[in-house]
C-alpha cells in the first residue's frame, strides 16, 4: 500500500473540514513518534498513487493539517502578526472556501499550506508528516506530486503552448514528452479547450487562462488542490464556468481543495467555509 492509505486523527480543537468517516486510527501524536520524513512522502508521481476515496473502509482521516500557526511580517522596522496560532484540519475529499477582508492573511494561509512559504511558528503536517522537516528537495517534490496550485493569475509560461503548459509538470517530474502531451491532452479537453491545445496563453482569454491553470493543477493528480482567488479576475460567467469546473475536477477527482474566494457562489458550492480574522479561522457569522 502506498503512503495514502495512511492516516492519523487530528487533535481536536482545531477548524475541521470534511473527515466524512473520522476515526480514531492511528493513535499516533505527532512529536517524537512521527516516521521519518522521507519514508513515505517523497514518492514516483503519478503512477503509484492509490485512490484513497474508492479504497474501502479507508477512513478519510485529514490529509493536511495546521497546527498553531503563526506567520509575522517585518516590514519598516514594524512587525505585522498575520497568523496567530491558526489551526486547520483538511480531509481527504472535501472541499473548504476560505474567505475573508483584503490583508486578513488568506494568500499566505495557502502559501504555507502548499509549502511556498515557511511559517514563523507551528507546523504543517501532510499524512502525518512534518512538511517544514523535509529537505528543499523533497519539498520540492511534494509540492509537485501532491500539491495543485492555482494562482489567481495564472502564470502559465508564456511561449509555451496551453498543451506543453499542461504537460510541464509532468516533464519535470521525468515524463517523457510524448507521453506527457498525451497525458495533458485529455484533461484539456476536458476544461472545454480541445480547439485550443496550440494557442500560447496571450491568445486564450482570461477565463481559457484560468482553465489552462486548472488543468495543469491538476496533471500530475495531487492530493490537494490550493486556488487563490481562481476566479477573481474573470467576468461572471466565465467565473461561474471555471467554478463549476473547480467543483466538478474536485469531485470527480477526490481532490481535498482549499480555495480562497470572493465568490459568493463558489464559497456556496464547497462543503465548509471559514473566515481567516485576527490570524485565526472561525465559522461565518
Ligand atoms: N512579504 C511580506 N512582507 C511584509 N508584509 C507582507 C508580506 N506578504 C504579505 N504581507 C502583508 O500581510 C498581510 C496579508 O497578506 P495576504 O496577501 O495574505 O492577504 P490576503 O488576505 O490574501 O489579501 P487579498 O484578499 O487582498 O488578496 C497584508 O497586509 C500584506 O501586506
Ligand atoms: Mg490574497
Amino acid at each position: 500500500m502506498s503512503s495514502r492509505s495512511k492516516g492519523r486523527e487530528g487533535k481536536s480543537g482545531a477548524a475541521r473540514v470534511g473527515g466524512k468517516t473520522p476515526s480514531p486510527a492511528g493513535g499516533e501524536s505527532g512529536g517524537g513518534g512521527e516516521p521519518p520524513a522521507s519514508e513515505a512522502l517523497v514518492k514516483s508521481p503519478r503512477f503509484d498513487k492509490t485512490d484513497e476515496a474508492s479504497g474501502g473502509g479507508v477512513p478519510a482521516a485529514p490529509l493536511l493539517e495546521a497546527r498553531g500557526l503563526g506567520k509575522v511580517f517585518f516590514s519598516g522596522g514594524e512587525e505585522l502578526e498575520i497568523l496567530a496560532g491558526l489551526d486547520l484540519l483538511i480531509a481527504g475529499g472535501s472541499s473548504l472556501a476560505i474567505l475573508g477582508d483584503s490583508g486578513s492573511g488568506k494568500s499566505t494561509l495557502l502559501y504555507i499550506l502548499g509549502a511556498l512559504d515557511r511559517p514563523s511558528a507551528g507546523k504543517v503536517f501532510f499524512r502525518s508528516r512534518d512538511l517544514f522537516s523535509l529537505t528543499g528537495t523533497q519539498l520540492a517534490r511534494w509540492r509537485m506530486t501532491e500539491i495543485g496550485f492555482v494562482f489567481q493569475f495564472h502564470h502559465l509560461l508564456s511561449e509555451f503552448s496551453a498543451l506543453e503548459n499542461v504537460a510541464m509538470p509532468l516533464r519535470l517530474s521525468g515524463v517523457g514528452a510524448d507521453e506527457a502531451l498525451e497525458l495533458a491532452r485529455p484533461l484539456l479537453e476536458r476544461v472545454g479547450l480541445k480547439d485550443r491545445l496550440h494557442h500560447r496563453p496571450g491568445l486564450l482569454s482570461g477565463g481559457e487562462q484560468q482553465r489552462v491553470a486548472l488543468a495543469r493543477a491538476v496533471v500530475m493528480e495531487p492530493s490537494v488542490l490550493l486556488a487563490d482567488e481562481p476566479t477573481g479576475n474573470l467576468d461572471r460567467k466565465n467565473a461561474a464556468m471555471v467554478n463549476a469546473l473547480i467543483l466538478e475536477l474536485v469531485r470527480e477527482k477526490s481532490l481535498a481543495a482549499v480555495v480562497v474566494t470572493h465568490n459568493a457562489e463558489l464559497s456556496a458550492l464547497m462543503d465548509s467555509r471559514l473566515v481567516l480574522r485576527g490570524g485565526r479561522l472561525r465559522p461565518p457569522d
